[in-house]
């Protein structure tokens, strides 16, 4: 257990970020990064970023920079509670602090999405990120996914690093193929 904080966190990734035009880069960098903070002494997390919600996964911010290019979440998922169908619109790093998410992917059939409708979207594979377990992403064409916990496992929190202040993301109605930009909301804490 060693002590990396949550300010060096930021600052390093900060960094990157300013440092990487491709945000493949920027992932690749940041994930080793994410691996070091999930396995510090974990002092930053505090009470309020654990707050559950039994209506749908909580999203809890833990840091937005002012410039908006940066944005950190834990979010706490109790059994069977799961995202629609959606994408980021930006690069993320994910880390596990606690539990399994499970990751559903789906892929667009006709390439880069250039249009909120006539989209095909194909089922694609299934990946479970266990405790310790970092996941990353990038944008254009886009990362379509569905992330939950199933009901017959325990709870998981999760920490979500985005290229940009995640405030709203897509959602896609796979049947009808079409998307729509939604607001996500988050808990201040
Ligand atoms: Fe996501």
């Amino acid at each position: 257990m060693h002590s990396y904080s949550l300010d060096d966190f930021i600052a390093d990734c900060g960094e990157v970020a300013a440092r990487c035009a491709d945000p493949a880069d920027c992932v690749s960098a940041i994930a080793p990064l994410m691996e070091r903070l999930l396995e510090s002494d974990r002092s930053f997390i505090r009470p309020e970023h654990l707050r559950s919600d039994s209506g749908h996964y909580a999203r809890n911010a833990i840091y937005i920079s002012d410039d908006g290019h940066l944005s950190l979440f834990a979010l706490v998922w109790l059994p069977g509670q799961w995202t629609p169908v959606h994408d980021h619109g930006s690069w993320g790093v994910v880390g596990v602090l606690q539990g399994a998410l499970e990751e559903r992917a789906f892929m667009a059939v006709d390439g880069e999405i250039t249009a909120d409708h006539g989209i095909r979207l194909k089922r694609g594979g299934v990946i479970l990120l266990k405790e310790q377990s970092i996941s990353s992403f990038v944008p254009n064409p886009d990362h379509i996914h569905v992330t939950g916990v199933p009901e017959t496992r325990a709870m998981a929190v999760t920490l979500h690093l985005y290229g940009r202040n995640m405030n709203s993301f897509h959602i896609y109605d796979v049947e009808k193929g079409t998307r729509c930009l939604v607001d996500v909301p988050h808990q201040e804490t």
